[in-house]
């Protein structure tokens, strides 16, 4: 079977998640796309389709949301599933995800929130970083998913039609179903530069996914394009981006935190 996962990720949590979700499914070969190459696939070519992203102010992120919404009406009904990472409350995500795709005929038969850590940099600032998650439970319940969804591309093949899924969710979630598009926004405030920190790398205008940031050769920020992501943020080598809410601290990259994959790496015949 052939697979494609269009995944969104800021500071490499959702991508982690997505390489190991990818080295766990046998049945299935996996193509990802980077949603911020803004490149749409032709999603007939696949047998699933995967969506992977981080859980903004208890939903989607907005650049994910106009992705989806770009997406093309499909001509047929087909499967897809969703990878979710979180830090702290998921909200009603999955669920908004799943009828957002369903708009454009992509049913999704199954998906999963998994709890990383924080890459919100207020949290963090707080000390609620959350650096060490997925505990023990959480990395179990990531591998019954797992397994579920192996046992699913199985059915497919087998000729079974799979049922669109249902999400339980605990009722905090509901309560923190906030579908504000500018949250994230609003929250990271105004950006500045010190430019005596800056060396003009360029690296923050690369991550931007809504290339809100142009060099001139200092990099200047069209607030009207940033969508919040904190991106520049967290990826600048030398802490030259701050904001009127906080600066010099709560940066994070997955990739500075090793022990994150050790940790959901286990055998792949024992998952
Ligand atoms: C602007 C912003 C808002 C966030 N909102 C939430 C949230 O509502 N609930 C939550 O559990 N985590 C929230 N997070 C944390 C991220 O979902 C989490 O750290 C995720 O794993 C980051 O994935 P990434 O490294 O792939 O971008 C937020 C992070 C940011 C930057
Ligand atoms: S990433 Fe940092 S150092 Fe590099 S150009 Fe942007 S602000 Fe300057
Ligand atoms: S300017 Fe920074 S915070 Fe705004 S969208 Fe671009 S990377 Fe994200």
């Amino acid at each position: 079977m052939k697979g494609i996962i269009n995944y969104f990720s800021t500071t490499g949590n959702t991508k982690r998640m997505v390489e190991y979700f990818t080295h766990q499914t046998e049945s299935v070969e996996f193509s990802l796309m980077d949603m911020k190459k803004l490149i749409m696939p032709d999603f007939a070519n696949y047998d699933v389709i995967g969506f992977a992203f981080p859980v903004e102010f208890f939903g989607l992120p907005r650049f994910v949301l106009n992705w989806i919404r770009y997406i093309p009406k499909q001509t047929t009904i087909r499967n897809a599933f969703l990878l979710l990472s979180f830090s702290n409350i998921p909200g009603t995500a999955l669920i908004q995800a799943r009828n957002e795709l369903k708009s454009k005929l992509l049913k999704v038969i199954a998906g999963h929130a998994l709890h990383m850590p924080d890459n919100y940099p207020i949290s963090r600032m707080k000390g609620f970083t959350a650096n060490q998650a997925p505990n023990q439970a959480e990395k179990s319940r990531f591998h019954l998913f797992i397994r579920i969804f192996n046992e699913l591309m199985h059915s497919i093949q087998e000729g079974h039609e799979i049922l669109e899924a249902t999400f339980r969710l605990s009722m905090v979630n509901y309560f923190m179903n906030i579908p504000d598009p500018v949250a994230a926004k609003r929250s990271m405030g105004f950006k500045y530069l010190d430019r005596q920190k800056c060396t003009k790398c360029a690296i923050c205008e690369e991550v931007c996914p809504s290339k809100a940031i142009h060099l001139t050769p200092y990099p200047e920020f069209n607030e009207v394009q940033c969508l919040g992501c904190w991106g520049c943020y967290h990826h600048c080598p030398t802490q030259a981006i701050y904001t009127n809410k906080i600066r010099n601290k709560g940066h994070y990259l997955a990739e500075h935190l090793p022990t994150l994959f050790d940790k959901l790496l286990l055998h792949k015949e024992n998952p």
